[in-house]
């Protein structure tokens, strides 16, 4: 029977409610004892059984949140039992950045510039998550974003969307292999369709107002390139696009999502935005609000408690909503289940879950992911790399430096903190001989750094030296408990303050890792400054005017406020939160055993009250003052979009243009000669930029048009090409709402970063 035969035959059998019941998904959690549950309405005792009682009775499909193999079977079998029909349920998860092997944080894997990188982390974690009995990630997410006040910068590839573009499409590869369906893998869920980066003053959830223009040129393009990647789901928005709740937005799904991009998958909403459809002042009662989801094409309602879709049958009877819309829905939603494989074997071997999720290759893969993501923002007179040979002793200081949790970053649930390594483990299992590795030599997953131990052990010693900075407001993860760092008991603030410079002062060298704790990023988590958070700063300030050379590492998933640090550290790696093997990575990438290749996927700002601000602005009046917009701050960044440096040294010669000109249908080869001149084997991550003279719109001072992350031994030189033709040139043009390929004169520079300086350009003629 063909795939449309068994859904057309299922859904011929099924009533009204049962159809209901298949486009409603649950969050299914068993909360700690006493867990503060900030932001839900729920009874943590009650929800589970409420939601056991709920799948024997065919009131919903999908749940999530689920990722223990015995609970997944034992939920599975409730739902395939329960069902009249024996339709199993499907468990989707926040998969975002590994399951049980962490990997660094999406912004981070960014970083990487490397699509190889990016699909061979999804392959792991949809290989862990597949294995326990999850069918589906609500990953990635596309959002560009341009202000990092908004915590959930962290999530995604950062402010451009051609880099954005390019992450998605291999995020959606990894996750799901070739089809729905491919073994080990799972379903893909780009989202939040569309604009949620976008969030006024960065402020979670809040409003969002996109032009025409911004839409189509910066915001869906990675939407477009998931969906092209072959995603099978997309995720709805919680906030108000252009006035309209994105979850209720007909024209956002039926003609943007479906008409236009072709999107053939099902929609889920954001947890409980259908609901949130009466807060937003749009549905009138809960019939109404899970009308106008269905009739806006939203397939499935997750839900915490009490779901709006659990009153379809009425707003078919009242007429809010047909028969025809709702079918539509169950059809898209059955069909992934029968592409999944869940009514030929819904059920997973517990045993071999165990035996996938402590595979050590695994850790590996991690591992190389946290050395490609760090970039290497400043290296004054070649501080890095760490001689071992030559090092007496290290201080690492600061409370980030010892944190597992703060490690592996936010959004992860089903981490292991013990094999988690942290910066000071890392070290001390490099450069500190094994007597000081902190950790069980004979563990699974120690410190793998896949290198031997060195013959002469560093002295590797450790000072907090300030206390962690709790939030104002408890974090929307809080309530599974374990995320809220506190001080080990009968900390002494201003003896470990001392202690810690003192440490520094007698050590050869002090690595002293500042950022942000991992719950003050993510979901409802923005801030209003950018600022080290607490006395970092200041221990920072001290450690410095010791006179011992300082490596500065920054443990984020924002741009912080550095400018201090800029002027007077001479080595700034960010690491951001790098992971399970994290530790491991920062060991490697400190003692040089590789090299720093990663590249800002944002611009870094100065400060604060210059967000937004991004590298592809357009130009106006006064462009001679575009650096002094501001009369009390440079309106420049501190490091630019795509900066990052390595322990090679790159020279960029004899940039050409294949041809001087072409037609609006043409395409022209950009190619450039890269030499390492430096004396090591380094990486570097090769960019185009592209610039449109004149035109029918003014196009912005730059955008990024090509990149290709490459490796050159010391003294080797390559030459790096790039095709410009339309698809690199077209822009969508808000007067005549529609896409051009204008003539014009096109200046295109290829460099190091978005400041690249060797250009040249080439005409466009009818
Ligand atoms: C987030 C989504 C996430 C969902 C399920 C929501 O609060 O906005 O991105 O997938 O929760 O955890």
């Amino acid at each position: 029977m063909t795939i449309d035969a068994r859904v057309e035959e299922l859904l011929s059998r099924m009533t009204p409610a049962e159809k209901a019941g298949q486009l409603t998904q649950y969050f299914y959690f068993r909360l700690p004892p006493g867990a503060p549950g900030p932001v839900l309405d729920i009874d943590p005792d009650e929800q589970p059984r409420m939601v056991e009682s709920q799948l024997a009775q065919s009131a919903v499909g999908s749940l999530l949140f689920v990722t223990d193999p015995a609970e997944t079977n034992r939920l599975q079998r409730l739902a395939v039992e329960g069902n009249r029909l024996g339709i199993p349920a499907l468990f989707g998860f926040d998969v975002i950045h590994g399951l049980r092997t962490v990997f660094p944080v999406p912004i981070a894997m960014a970083a990487s510039w490397d699509p190889e990188t990016i699909e061979a982390g999804q392959v792991v974690a949809a290989r862990e998550a597949r294995a326990v009995g999850v069918h589906w990630s609500f990953a990635p997410m596309v959002d560009v974003a341009r202000d990092p006040r908004w915590g959930r910068i962290v999530e995604g590839a950062g402010e451009d969307p051609f880099l954005g573009a390019v992450v998605a499409a291999a995020q959606v590869r990894g996750f799901q292999g070739p089809e729905l369906g491919t073994p080990e893998r799972i379903i893909a869920g780009p989202k939040h369709f569309a604009g949620y980066g976008y969030a006024i003053g960065g402020r979670d959830y809040d409003e969002v107002n996109i032009s025409d223009s911004e839409l189509w040129n910066v915001v869906l393009p990675p939407f477009v390139a998931a969906i092209e990647a072959g995603a099978g789901n997309v995720m709805t928005a919680y906030m108000d696009f252009n006035g309209i709740p994105a979850t209720g937005n007909r024209w956002l799904f039926a003609d943007v999502l479906r008409g236009t991009l072709g999107f053939e998958g099902f929609v889920v909403s954001d947890a409980n935005a259908v609901r949130n459809l009466l807060t937003h002042g749009f549905a009138a009662d809960l019939t109404d609000a899970g009308a106008r989801a269905v009739n806006a094409g939203v397939d499935l309602e997750m839900a915490i408690s009490a779901p709006a879709y659990a009153h379809l049958p009425e707003a078919l009877e009242s007429g809010a909503t047909d028969i025809e819309a709702i079918d539509a829905c169950v059809r898209r939603v059955l069909e992934a289940k029968i592409r999944m494989g869940l009514f030929d074997d819904p059920y997973v071997d517990e045993d071999r879950a165990r035996a996938v999720l402590a595979d050590p290759a695994h850790r590996d893969v991690a591992r190389v992911a946290a050395e490609r993501s760090a970039v290497l923002l400043r290296n004054e007179g070649g501080l890095l790399p760490l001689d071992a040979d030559a090092l007496g002793s290290v201080a690492v200081i600061g409370p980030l430096a010892d944190s597992p949790r703060d490690t592996i970053g936010p959004w992860v649930f089903d981490f292991d903190l013990d094999e988690t390594v942290t910066v000071l483990a890392g070290i001390r299992a490099r450069a500190g001989g094994s007597d000081q590795s902190g950790h069980d030599a004979s563990a699974p997953h120690s410190v793998r750094s896949g290198r031997p131990a060195p013959d002469h052990a560093v002295r590797v010693e450790y000072a907090r030296g300030v206390p962690v900075v709790q939030r104002e407001f408890p974090s929307l993860f809080d309530m599974f408990g374990g995320n809220t760092p506190s001080d080990p008991e009968g900390f002494d603030e201003e003896a470990e303050f001392r202690r810690a410079v003192d440490l520094a002062a007698g050590a050869d060298v002090a690595v002293v890792v500042v950022g942000e704790w991992q719950n003050m990023i993510g979901e409802m988590a923005s801030r209003s400054s950018l600022e080290l958070p607490g006395r970092q700063l200041e221990l920072l300030q001290a450690v410095v005017a010791t006179g011992t050379p300082v490596v500065l590492l920054v443990m984020n998933g924002r741009p912080l406020d550095l400018r201090w640090a800029a002027e007077n550290v001479p080595a700034i790696l960010d690491i951001w939160y790098p992971g399970t093997q994290g530790g491991a990575a920062v060991a490697n990438l400190l003692f040089g055993d590789v090299s720093p290749g990663g590249k800002l996927p944002f611009t870094w700002p100065r400060t604060v009250g210059q967000v937004p601000m991004t590298y592809a602005h357009t130009i106006s009046h006064e462009p001679e003052n575009q650096a002094r917009r501001y009369w009390d701050e440079a309106s420049t960044p501190l490091f630019p979009f795509g900066h990052g440096l390595s322990y090679g040294r790159f020279a960029y010669t004899e940039l050409t243009v294949d041809e001087p000109s072409t037609t609006t249908d043409g395409t022209v080869t950009v190619s450039v000669e890269v030499t390492n001149t430096g004396d090591r084997e380094a990486d570097e991550v090769v960019q185009l930029y592209l610039h449109q003279r004149h035109g029918t719109a003014s196009r912005p001072v730059r955008e990024l048009k090509g990149f290709r992350r490459v490796t050159l031994s010391a003294g080797e030189s390559r030459t790096v090409s790039f095709p410009v033709g339309p698809d690199e040139r077209r822009y969508w043009n808000a007067a005549v709402r529609d896409w051009v390929t204008d003539t014009s004169t096109f200046d295109v520079w290829v460099g190091g970063d978005s400041t690249a300086e060797l250009g040249a350009t080439f005409d466009i003629t009818t």
